[in-house]
């Protein structure tokens, strides 16, 4: 394993980008940026920020492309992302702000991005049974619940549903992933930078296509002059 790779994750809501974010940001390690974690922490934290995206969270829809991009700006600019690259969950989910991204690396760029596909009868069923800690953000669903009594097996906070894994948050986050964010496949496919992979399977079997791709990836960037 070699650290210092530059990951983009795109996929429906529970398609499992947060899933397999944190296993390839262990496996590369490179810091795992979550847009949606960072907003949900900052509701939590009460901060002016965290006032100011609650209402878009908890409504299904896009925080404005103004503020997420001055909080992906900021984590971009820290040490450990400058020095040894990073896995991107969530973001960007609109072809302005893979335009803003695509600005603020330059004259450098991402390696890949990925497109992880599931059908959304799938994703519909895996947000249904989601669970997550309440402190710490770790994934559970009732079909892989925590050891003990929907208590976190990381951290024991309490595993709870997140909040905008209601029927009317959802069906409007999958509309709004239709009309913002699945252009940004095309727009990544004309750059020469998109990788399909197969989102269906245990995780762990996810995880290895991801790697494959990933790696194939790296080795394609060496070899070029
Ligand atoms: P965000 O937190 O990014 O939510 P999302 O896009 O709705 O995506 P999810 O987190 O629901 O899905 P996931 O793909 O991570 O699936 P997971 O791994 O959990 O964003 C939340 C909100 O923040 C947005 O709605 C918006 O308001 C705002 N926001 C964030 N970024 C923004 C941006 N860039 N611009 C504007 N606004 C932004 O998996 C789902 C479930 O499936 C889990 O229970 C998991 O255990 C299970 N699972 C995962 N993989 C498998 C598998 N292989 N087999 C079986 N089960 C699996
Ligand atoms: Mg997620």
């Amino acid at each position: 394993m070699t650290p210092g790779v530059r990951l983009i994750l795109l996929g429906k809501q529970g398609a499992g980008k947060g899933t397999q974010c944190v296993r390839l940001s262990r496996h590369y390690v490179v810091p795992h940026i979550a847009t949606g974690d960072m907003f949900r922490a900052a509701v939590k934290s009460g901060t002016e920020a965290g006032r100011l995206v609650k209402r878009y969270l908890d409504a299904g829809e896009l925080v404005p492309d103004v503020i997420v991009m001055r909080v992906v700006a900021d984590r971009l600019d820290q040490d450990d992302t400058k020095a040894r690259g990073f896995v991107l969950d969530g973001f960007p989910r609109t072809v302005h702000q893979a335009e803003a991204l695509a600005a603020l690396l330059s004259p450098s760029d991402v390696d890949v991005v990925i497109d992880l596909e599931v059908p959304t009868g799938l994703v519909l069923q895996r947000l249904a049974s989601r669970r997550v800690c309440s402190a710490c953000g770790a994934n559970y669903s009732l079909d892989s619940p925590p050891k003990f009594d929907w208590t976190c097996d990381v951290c024991g906070g309490e595993v709870v549903q997140r909040g905008d894994d209601t029927e009317v948050a959802i069906r409007r986050r999958l509309k709004l992933y239709e009309v913002a964010t699945a252009p940004l496949v095309q727009w990544y496919l004309g750059r020469g930078q998109l990788e399909v992979v197969d989102g269906v399977g245990d995780a762990d079997t996810v995880m290895a296509r991801l790697v494959a791709v990933v790696d194939a990836r790296r080795g394609i960037r060496a070899e070029s002059p």
